[in-house]
């Protein structure tokens, strides 16, 4: 019963509050789709945190796309055998999750010492930053310290297989019932901040300006009639 609840319910609440959620607030909300710089209160910690975080969090999204989403059997079949992948997962994956890492340290730093961007937070902002920070470092945990200690867990055969097959609407919750607790805190909170996505700041990521890249400069003039 509560692995049906967990590993079944749990994860489709969140993904349908995400999905409602982004609706409810691009229709009601527009005006506060934004990621709510504090650029003008403090720069310095804000661009090196900001800037380590996205550069981790972009490839652990790729390694998770790589690893949940595509089958061990297809991986051997591109020459990829599992002791190539646990070396990538390990130390590419440990590598740019402790970017992330040091970057959200950073960055809940500056949030919680300087006062005025304290102040300038709300619940959803601490939200955020505690259960990203909760995440990252169970994810961490997962990736360095349990995948040596039970070297004989295999992600692949267990949780990338459930996963796979909750996004095909045919879960089964008994393929969790071995896998290490840090791995699920590391879901369970994973899935928890999907929830939460919609109501925070997070919604910028669906907002990257990528146009910015391509389009025309933007001259700025003396005004001469002064
Ligand atoms: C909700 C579904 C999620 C699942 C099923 C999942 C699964 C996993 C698994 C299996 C690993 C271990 C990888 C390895 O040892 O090779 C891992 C690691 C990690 N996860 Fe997640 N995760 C999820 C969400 C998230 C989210 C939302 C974040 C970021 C906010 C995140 C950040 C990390 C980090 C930083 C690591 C360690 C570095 C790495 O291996 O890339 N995960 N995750």
């Amino acid at each position: 019963m509560a692995d049906q609840f967990l590993w079944v319910i749990f994860p489709y609440i969140c993904i349908a509050v995400f999905i409602v959620g982004h609706i409810f607030r691009y229709r009601n909300d527009q005006f506060n789709w934004t990621a709510k710089s504090s650029e003008f209160i403090e720069k310095k910690q804000l661009m090196i945190g900001s800037l380590l975080f996205h550069i981790g969090i972009i490839p652990v999204i790729f390694g998770h796309i790589s690893g949940l989403g595509i089958p061990k059997e297809w991986m051997h079949a591109m020459g990829v055998n599992d002791h190539l992948y646990h070396m990538g997962a390990v130390y590419i994956g440990g590598f740019f999750g402790i970017v992330t890492l040091v970057g959200m340290l950073i960055l809940t730093a500056r949030r919680f010492t300087i006062k005025s961007v304290r102040r300038l937070s709300s619940l959803s902002d601490l939200i955020v930053n505690f259960l990203l920070l909760l995440i990252i470092c169970l994810g961490m945990y997962a990736t360095l310290v349990t995948n040596a200690v039970q070297p004989d867990f295999d992600y692949r055969s267990s949780i990338s297989i459930w996963f796979r097959d909750l996004l095909t609407f045919h879960p089964d919750p008994a393929l969790m019932s071995s896998v290490p607790l840090s791995f699920k805190f590391h879901i369970l909170s994973g899935f928890l901040i999907f929830a939460f996505w919609p109501f925070t700041r997070l919604v910028h990521v669906w907002s990257v300006p990528l146009n910015y890249v391509g389009r025309s400069y933007i001259l700025y003039r003396k005004n001469r009639t002064f």
